[in-house]
């Protein structure tokens, strides 16, 4: 399988890697020279490590770094059977590269997108033939994250789908099909554990520190919302936020925050700008938690009922099945548990009454229950 990659920074390195693991020719592209450098000087570094850890033994290694080449012309990937874009997030960009990619490729190539925001039918519009576009989402770090979201358009062929599933079944990864719909799986699903979590704060219910708490202590989650957004950056974060939100038709289920927003205006952006809800500065002593039982479960049942919420609809509206969407919050955001077992778990009545009580006391229509979980709770 020759395989093209376009776009060279964090994505597009990380895909180029795993295809060539899995024994793909590569051939990965990128406009800037100094991008193709830095994918390879660190490629080496990860399998120097992948080495002495025992991974792949030196023959591999040096088979790996042989599979890839790296170039700056399009041209190169003349020869592919599937090109994956992970090129910067703007529509009219991606509509130049693919018609591009169209004239040189051959007839049957599969052009897919990495995109995490923009619709796989926009893209695809860019194409002569459009059924040969797709999504193949993945997350990062791509060699490590086993999730890959597979988004066919309304233009995609069955026989595009099909090859792409497998081609990346094929490497290991845990495929998911999804609508192309905003935000996908993963990215609409998980909105409430960031959105709800900073309406519990600005409500004055409890602090980030006990917000955190209550999720990784009490619910098992590896990270809490605040300290999560904190290592994505809450300009990204904030920015997917939005964009979920207008692409939405501004649902008020995903209504940004203005604690988030003026955070991100501040430069309190995280992990990278050495502050954003916790401080990071060497030193910096770290705020305590309330560990109040009854607030700490109380901020997990509601944000874990308005995420159950999330996920019923992701299946009500046929965005995936019910199996994929445990499996890609799982796989993809290493949720403890799918939601969806979960909420059998807790019992379909007892999420159903947590959700009316919200609806009820707030009246607003981001707390409405689901009627999918209405039906299967009755
Ligand atoms: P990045 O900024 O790290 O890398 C983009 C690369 O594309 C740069 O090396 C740039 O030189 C190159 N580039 C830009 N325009 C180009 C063109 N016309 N031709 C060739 N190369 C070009 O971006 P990142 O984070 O890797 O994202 C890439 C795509 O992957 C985006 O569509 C993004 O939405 C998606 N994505 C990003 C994830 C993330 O966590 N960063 C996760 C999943 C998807």
């Amino acid at each position: 399988m020759k395989v093209g990659v376009l776009g060279a920074g964090t994505m597009g390195a990380g895909i180029a890697q795993v295809a060539s693991q899995n024994g793909c020719e590569v051939v990965l592209v990128d406009l800037n020279q100094d991008m193709l450098t830095k994918a390879e000087n660190s490629l080496d570094k990860i399998l120097v490590r992948l080495v002495e850890k025992g991974v792949v033994s030196e023959d591999e290694k040096i088979n790996i770094q042989g599979r890839i080449t790296y170039s700056t012309d399009t041209k190169d990937f003349k020869a592919s059977n599937i090109v994956i874009e992970a090129i910067v997030e703007k529509l009219e960009v991606k509509h130049a590269v693919f018609a591009n990619l169209e004239t040189i490729v051959s007839d049957d190539c599969i052009l897919a997108s990495n995109t995490s925001s923009l619709s796989i039918a926009s893209i695809g519009s860019a194409l002569k033939n459009a059924s040969r576009v797709v999504g193949i989402h993945f997350f990062n770090p791509a060699p490590l994250m086993p999730l890959v979201e597979i988004i066919p358009a309304v233009q995609t062929s069955k026989a595009t789908l099909d090859a792409s599933k497998a081609l990346i079944d094929s490497w290991g990864k845990v495929t998911v099909l999804c609508k192309d719909t905003p935000g996908f799986i993963v990215n609409r699903v998980a909105r409430p554990f960031y959105g709800e979590a900073l309406r519990i704060y600005e409500e004055g219910i409890a602090d980030f520190a006990t917000i955190d708490w209550a999720m990784t202590e009490l619910g098992g989650f590896r990270m809490g919302p605040f300290t999560l957004m904190d290592y994505i950056g809450n300009d990204v974060n904030y920015a997917v936020t939005e964009s979920v939100f207008a692409a939405f038709y501004y649902d008020p289920r995903f209504k940004p925050s203005f604690t988030q927003r003026r955070h991100s205006e501040a430069g309190y952006l995280g992990r990278k700008s050495g502050r954003g809800y916790f401080n990071y500065a060497e030193g910096a002593v770290q705020p305590e938690p309330n560990k109040d039982m009854v607030v700490g479960q109380q901020i997990l049942d509601r944000i874990l009922a308005m995420l159950i919420n999330e996920a019923f609809d992701a299946v009500f509206m046929q965005v995936a099945s019910a199996e994929d969407v445990d499996k890609a919050m799982t796989k993809g955001v290493n949720y403890p548990k799918g939601l969806l077992v979960w909420a059998e778990e807790i019992g379909l009545k007892k999420v159903l009454s947590q959700l009316e009580t919200l609806f009820t006391e707030y009246g607003e229509d981001r707390y409405r229950p689901n009627p999918l979980l209405k039906r299967m709770a009755k």
